[in-house]
């Protein structure tokens, strides 16, 4: 497994030879839909790995439908990673192989290998509910337990076995509603529900919730489409933080959201991960066709 094509590679020299952005003229083909030319291109490792991707296909019905095709992908310690593309892309679909999510989907069958500080999360030794707490999930509906706002956030770490008592939950509450910047707004309502909360504040909630069973890398999946510009904006100061001490592979559809919180973008098209760089990169220089064409709006 450790073979694949895409290891270590910088593929500029491919780019220049199959006619990238920067040397191609007007008249640009159609989107390729064949397998020309959808090799990734970019520095798919880093040098501090956290989590790494080799090969990764993922299959829905059984086999019948690939949905992401031999995916390779370092994800970095401290690093926001924004995965962008069309929809229907496979995005979802290749975060949710990080912490085994897809497990969850009957008939879905993922191929190759992930690893997390190098161990392969695959394996049958590999018990999921803590890999689940060691990579969290944010996703694009907050969606708050149907408890108290302490609740919310008390209950991973009781049946994670992380706190022993009331203080110790206690200070575990507090702590991980003030990483997520919602302790002032929250700590004299702590008994009200999960949902009486605003949208914004609500995703703070689940974000606090991932937190509190100390995570080293989080998941969002489009955590701000259902937000207001206000409340997404505290998000992306909130994700910018929480960066120093985590590991964090977000979904967007914005790709002014990408370059505001992301240090590097991975740029999927129909299942392939086309193109992976630093994010100013990708949105001021891109190196392969198709990323061009996204990012300047030509499809979406
Ligand atoms: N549970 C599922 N069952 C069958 N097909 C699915 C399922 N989830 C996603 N797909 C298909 O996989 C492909 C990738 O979807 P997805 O990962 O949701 O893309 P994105 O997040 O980029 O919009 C799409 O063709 C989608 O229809
Ligand atoms: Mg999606």
């Amino acid at each position: 497994m450790q073979t694949e094509k895409n290891a270590s590679v910088s593929r500029t020299s491919v780019d220049a030879a199959s006619g990238n952005p920067a040397v191609a003229g007007k008249h640009r083909k159609p989107h390729l839909v064949d397998r020309e030319n959808r090799a990734t291109v970019g520095e798919i490792n880093v040098p501090n790995p956290k989590m790494q991707c080799r090969d990764v296909s993922v299959f829905y019905d059984y086999g019948e439908k690939e949905a992401i095709r031999k995916v390779s992908l370092d994800i970095g310690q401290n690093e926001v990673i924004a995965m962008i593309g069309p929809s229907g892309c496979g995005k979802s679909t290749f975060i949710r192989c990080l912490n085994r999510m897809n497990d969850t989907i009957d008939g879905c069958v993922v191929k190759g290998r992930i690893t997390l500080d190098e161990i392969n999360i695959y394996d049958k030794s590999i018990d999921v509910v803590p890999l689940r707490a060691q990579v969290g999930m944010v996703f694009q509906k907050p969606n708050p337990f149907p408890k108290s706002i302490y609740d919310n956030i008390a209950y991973g770490p009781k049946i994670h076995g992380l706190v022993q008592n009331k203080s110790e939950t206690d200070d575990l509450v507090e702590s991980s509603l003030k990483r997520a910047g919602l302790w002032n707004e929250v700590k004299d309502r702590l008994d009200q529900p999960g949902t009486s909360l605003s949208g914004g504040q609500q995703q703070r909630l689940c974000i606090a919730r991932t937190i509190a069973v100390d995570p080293e890398v989080i998941l969002m999946d489009e955590p701000c489409s259902a937000l207001d510009p206000i409340a997404t904006a505290i998000i992306e100061d909130l994700i910018d933080e929480l960066r120093q001490e985590y590991s964090i592979a977000i979904v967007t559809h914005s790709m002014q959201q990408a370059s505001r919180v992301s240090q590097r973008t991975a740029f999927f098209h129909l299942g392939d991960l086309i193109e992976v760089g630093p994010t100013e990169q990708i949105f001021l220089n891109p190196l392969h066709q198709l990323t061009h064409d996204y990012i300047t709006g030509r499809f979406g």
